[in-house]
């Protein structure tokens, strides 16, 4: 699995997105080491703090199948560039000490990033 096909996956991902309130769709595909790829969108909701990120549902999605080793994961919103927020960070690190995160406005000229950097020092029981 390529950078750019994960990211294609990413924004194919994002159109399932439910963002009724903030209008920003954002996607994201999630690379196990195992070779499975799992997608994610941002749910919102009316309450909006119980509103779930794109990353966070890829996350949940591979934990919850038994996946706890990652390769990768890419980030779209609104079709282009998006870096994970800082709950999502601390998410990520939870389970990985790095992580290539894939983003971009174009999947011929994708940026990286490793989740080591994004979040130095990551808070740990
Ligand atoms: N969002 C994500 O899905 N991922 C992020 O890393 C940052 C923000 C979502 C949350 C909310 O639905 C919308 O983008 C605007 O903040």
């Amino acid at each position: 699995m390529t950078d750019r096909s994960l990211f294609i996956k990413a924004q194919a991902a994002a159109e399932a997105a439910y963002a009724p309130y903030s209008g920003f769709k954002v996607g994201a595909a999630l690379l196990g080491k195992d070779g499975r790829v799992f997608t994610g969108c941002n749910v919102e909701n009316s309450s909006y703090g119980a509103s779930i990120c794109a990353e966070r549902t890829a996350f949940v999605k591979a934990v919850s199948e038994g996946c706890r080793e990652f390769e990768a994961l890419a980030v779209v919103g609104n079709g282009g560039k998006a870096m994970p927020c800082g709950i999502c960070r601390q998410f990520i690190a939870e389970f990985c000490t790095g992580l290539r995160i894939v983003t971009g406005d174009d999947p011929d000229r994708l940026e990286t990033y490793d989740i080591a950097d994004l979040l130095p020092e990551a808070f740990r029981l």
